[in-house]
């Protein structure tokens, strides 16, 4: 597959800081805001504020890729979108390596469909020569409290619509894992999971990590958030400390696991 080629930094001095007044978990959304715009001011650049984490003195490396960016920005949908723009890079980067193996990349959740579109348009829709499947309920969101906004019928056929020319991807309605049979993929560069639901994660992980091939990564989306979040991450230690695999936790929320 041709790769998005890197672009060198022209001007190493130039500073690109990013913020988004999109976060989760605040109790005064107000007064945060007013300390951080103190804070940002008392930091070294480059500063990251959004998607609850707040960094300074960084490159702000997803910025700094033009062909990411690119992608990035024709996709964004709501400001959920815009504030995890680091998240999309994680995965950006991990399927320009899981493009060089063998297999095919799999997402489990896709909702909108924005971060397969993330991906495909980094590489650029006429290189991308796998094919990308993604697998969701689309009209309704199986997990209790969690259904997002235009859940109902009528999504999936808006996300089929979406993609439109995309013949690399293929998008399969049904509840996981059973839709997985009979219709899936047997071998996987890159399995991003992202079902807000240790049971189905889990699920799917019985499903599929088999057919993850060595050097494939494995992006789990809300591994290492807190709260409501927590039961994801410690059923998902006790399913890889029993195979011997740790996840690398990142400081996005997500999870990485190398596959061996
Ligand atoms: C957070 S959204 C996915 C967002 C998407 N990955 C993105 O980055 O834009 C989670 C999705 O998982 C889907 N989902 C959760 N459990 C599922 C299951 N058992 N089978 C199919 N889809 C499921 C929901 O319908 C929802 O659309």
């Amino acid at each position: 597959m041709q790769l998005p080629p890197h672009t060198p930094i022209e001007n190493p001095d130039r500073v690109i800081n990013f913020m988004v007044r999109t976060v989760w978990g605040l109790t005064d959304p107000v007064r945060f805001y007013q300390l951080m715009d103190e804070a940002r001011a008392l930091c070294s650049p480059a500063t990251y504020l959004g998607d609850n984490m707040f960094l300074w003195g960084r490159s702000n490396s997803p910025f700094e890729d033009p062909r990411f960016v690119a992608a990035w920005e024709s996709n964004v949908q709501n400001d959920a979108d815009r504030a995890i723009a680091w998240r999309r890079y994680i995965l950006a980067c991990a399927a320009y390596h899981c493009a060089q193996l063998e297999g095919d990349f799999v997402e489990c959740g896709v909702y909108r469909g924005t971060s397969i579109k993330t991906i495909v348009d980094y590489f650029g829709k006429e290189n991308f020569d796998k094919t990308f499947w993604g697998y969701d309920t689309y009209d309704y969101n199986p997990v209790e409290h969690h259904a997002f906004a235009g859940q109902q019928d009528g999504l999936f056929n808006e996300i089929l619509q979406r993609f439109d020319g995309y013949d690399c991807v293929r998008l399969v309605k049904g509840l996981l894992p059973q839709s997985l049979e009979n219709n899936s993929p047997e071998k996987i560069a890159l399995l991003h999971i992202d079902l807000n639901s240790a049971e189905f994660e889990i699920a799917v992980l019985d499903a599929l990590f088999d057919r993850v091939v060595p050097g494939g990564m494995i992006v789990l989306d809300d591994y290492e958030w807190g709260g409501q979040y927590r039961e994801q991450k410690m059923a998902e230690d006790a399913w890889f400390d029993q195979r011997k695999y740790r996840v690398f936790p990142l400081p996005t929320g997500q999870g990485l696991v190398l596959k061996r």
